[in-house]
């Protein structure tokens, strides 16, 4: 099912709902009625293999807890599995910097110890010279992982570099991942969530999640519960106008922001 295809519609479901959201090729026109929207300087691709390094410096960003890390580059290729990453242009200056310091997260920039600034010399003036680091062709802010089992979606893993929250970007990968669950055919999307994070449960509750149990103690670094989250039928015809509605206002705010299923203007 996964492809290295930017945009790649998963299982090949196209306009599969007559009722609120479509997927398939739609655009803002569509989306919006006659009010064209802005453009989003964000919008949604597939991951592929050679957006590994970059997605495993935002894993260490978002989830510096996180030991060992997941094996995103190996999980990209699952066949039951879809990464789907949040990009914009890179900026000129940005580009200068093609070098390991843009893989680095914030954290790793600004070590203070000697030992870390030797390492950030080593491969600022020597590393990037004989062997630089191949990058994307977009700047990666953040991604989200889902799972395909049987008729539900999984969740994996959603998270973004600091830098890049509070703008309406983790938000924009959610509305994604959920419509490519609904083409997908899958009946819920369910997910875990540390039970101190607000900030994901808020979101997850905005887009009708719901706490259904608890794994105790299933976070080892610290022992902390999750919180098993799922949606009501993501089939039935409230779920998806909720959707529509939230991915309408999201696109007010935001501006219209090419997806998987949804092209431009
Ligand atoms: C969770 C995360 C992906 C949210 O992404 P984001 O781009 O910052 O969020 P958005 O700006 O799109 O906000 C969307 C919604 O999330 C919730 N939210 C985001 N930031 C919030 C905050 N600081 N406080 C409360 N709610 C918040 C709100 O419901 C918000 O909707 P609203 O704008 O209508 O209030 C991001 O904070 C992140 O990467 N966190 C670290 C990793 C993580 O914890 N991942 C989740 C566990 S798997």
């Amino acid at each position: 099912m996964h492809s290295d295809i930017a945009n790649y519609i998963p299982r090949g479901a196209k306009n599969i709902s007559p009722h609120g959201i479509q997927v398939g090729l739609v655009t803002s026109d569509q989306i919006g009625g006659s009010n064209v929207l802005k453009p989003n300087e964000f919008s949604v691709r597939s991951a592929s293999v050679h957006d590994a390094m970059i997605m495993e410096s935002i894993e260490r960003e978002a989830f510096p807890e996180l030991i060992p890390l997941s094996r995103i580059s190996r999980d990209i290729t699952r066949d039951n599995g879809l990464y789907l990453n949040a990009v914009r242009k890179w900026r000129p200056s940005e580009k200068k910097l093609k070098s390991r310091l843009m893989i680095a997260t914030q954290a790793e920039k600004e070590d203070p110890r000697l030992s870390a600034k030797l390492k950030r010399s080593i491969n600022r003036y020597f590393l990037d010279y004989i062997n630089p680091p191949r990058l994307p062709p977009d700047y990666i802010a953040g991604f989200v992982g889902l799972w395909f089992v049987l008729d539900e979606a999984h969740v994996i893993v959603i998270g973004l570099r600091g830098v890049d929250r509070r703008k309406g970007v983790g938000e924009l990968l959610f509305i994604s991942a959920l419509e490519q669950a609904l083409a997908n055919n899958s009946k819920v999307v369910s997910l875990e969530v540390r039970r101190s994070n607000d900030v994901a449960i808020e979101l997850y509750r905005k887009y009708g999640f719901q706490k259904v149990g608890l794994r105790i103690r299933y976070y080892s670094d610290n022992g902390e519960d999750a919180v098993i989250m799922t949606t009501p039928p993501i089939q039935s015809d409230d779920f998806k106008d909720h959707l529509f509605s939230l991915t309408q206002q999201h696109a007010e705010k935001w501006g219209w922001a090419v997806r998987p299923g949804y092209s431009g203007h």
